[in-house]
C-alpha cells in the first residue's frame, strides 16, 4: 500500500509555541521505519517539515477576532494542494501536525482528491476533546484550530480563505451529515449551538461512559456506513492528560491509551480510512524529559494503520 506523508512545523492556530516541534519528535522516534518495515507501506515523503516560510506574510493582524488569519490561511492552502496530490494518486494520507487548524487544509485536499478520484463524498471521524466548530464570531479565544470544522462545513466563511471556497467548489467540502465527534467534554457555549442545530453526530465521554467504546465504535462507524472512505483528524488531545499531557489545552477525564488505540484499530478494520492526521502534540510542554505524548501519538498512528496486537 501506498502512504503519503506530510509533516506540517505550524503552530499559528493557537498561542503556545512547541507544536511546530512535533513532526521532528514523532519522526524521530522511528514511526516511519516502523511504517514501512513493520507494515509494509511504501512512502511517499519529502523528508522535510514543511513550514511553509516563504507564504507566510510579513504582519498578520487579527481579523473577525482571529489571530494569525492570513498564516493559517496561507498554510492550510499548500497543505491543501500536497494532500490533494496524494489523494488522487490514490494513496493514503497521513498529516503529522501541527495544530488542529492545518485540518483545514487536510481534509478539504483529501475529500477533493478522493471525489475527483472515486466521486465519493468521505466522511470525517473528529476525534478530539473539543468540537474545533466555532465561528470567528462564537470563539472566545480567536484560536483558528478552534475552527476548522466550521470553515471545512462552510458554517463559517471568510474573504481572507478564498482559496477553500474553491477547494469546495470542486469536491473540498465537508457536510455536517458525514462528520462523527468521539471524546467530546469541553464544548463552548455557541458551539453546543450549532451542533444541534445541524444534528451533528457526536459520541462524547458520557456517550462512552454509558456504552463502553466498544459499542460507541459500531455506533460511530454504523452512522458513516460502509463503503465511505474515512478520514480520521485525531487531536491528541482526546486522550486524557495522564496519557498525554504535552499539549496545549488539555482536558481532564479523557480516553485512556487503549481506548484511543482501539478507536484507530476500528477504524483501520473497515478498510476505508484513506488519511489520518494526528494533531496538537506539544513536546516543549514535556515534563521531564519523559516522551509520554509522543510516544502515544505514534501509537495512534501505528493503529490506524495496521498494527494488530495478535
Ligand atoms: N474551544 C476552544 C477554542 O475555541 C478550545 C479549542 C481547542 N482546540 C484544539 N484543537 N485543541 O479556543
Ligand atoms: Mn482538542
Ligand atoms: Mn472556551
Ligand atoms: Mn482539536
Amino acid at each position: 500500500d501506498h502512504l503519503g506523508v506530510v509533516a506540517v512545523g505550524f503552530s499559528g492556530g493557537q498561542c503556545k509555541p512547541g507544536t511546530e516541534a512535533a513532526p521532528t519528535a514523532l519522526l524521530s522516534s522511528g514511526l516511519l521505519t516502523q511504517l514501512s518495515s513493520d507494515l509494509g507501506y511504501t512512502l511517499h515523503h519529502d523528508d522535510t517539515v514543511h513550514t511553509y516560510s516563504s507564504v507566510l506574510p510579513a504582519s498578520d493582524p487579527p481579523h473577525r477576532g482571529m489571530k494569525n488569519p492570513l498564516s493559517v490561511s496561507r498554510v492550510t492552502e499548500a497543505l491543501s494542494k500536497q494532500v490533494y496530490e496524494h489523494a488522487k494518486e490514490g494513496r493514503m494520507v497521513l498529516t503529522l501536525g501541527g495544530d488542529h487548524s492545518i485540518a483545514i487544509g487536510t481534509v478539504s485536499g483529501v475529500a477533493r482528491g478522493v471525489k475527483e478520484r472515486t466521486n465519493k463524498d468521505i466522511s470525517v471521524i473528529w476525534v478530539d476533546a473539543h468540537a474545533d466548530i466555532n465561528t470567528p464570531e462564537t470563539s472566545d479565544s480567536g484560536n483558528v484550530h478552534g475552527m476548522p470544522v466550521a470553515f471545512l462545513t462552510g458554517l463559517a466563511r471568510d474573504e481572507k480563505f478564498g482559496w477553500l471556497d474553491e477547494t469546495m467548489a470542486v469536491g473540498g467540502r465537508l457536510s455536517t451529515r458525514k462528520l462523527v465527534y468521539i471524546g467530546l467534554r469541553d464544548i463552548d457555549r455557541g458551539e453546543k449551538e450549532i451542533l444541534r442545530r445541524e444534528g451533528v453526530r457526536a459520541f462524547s465521554m458520557h456517550d462512552i461512559d454509558r456504552h463502553g467504546i466498544g459499542k460507541v465504535m459500531d455506533m460511530a462507524l454504523a452512522h458513516i456506513g460502509a463503503d465511505t472512505p474515512i478520514h480520521l483528524s485525531f487531536d491528541v488531545d482526546a486522550l486524557d492528560p495522564q496519557w498525554a499531557p504535552s499539549t496545549g489545552t488539555p482536558v481532564r477525564g479523557g480516553l485512556t491509551l487503549r481506548e484511543g488505540d482501539f478507536i484507530c484499530e476500528c477504524v483501520h478494520e473497515t478498510g476505508s480510512l484513506v488519511a489520518m492526521d494526528l494533531v496538537e502534540v506539544n513536546p516543549m510542554l514535556e515534563e521531564q524529559g519523559i516522551d509520554a505524548t509522543v510516544r502515544a501519538g505514534v501509537s495512534l498512528v501505528r493503529c490506524a494503520l495496521g498494527d494488530t496486537l495478535l
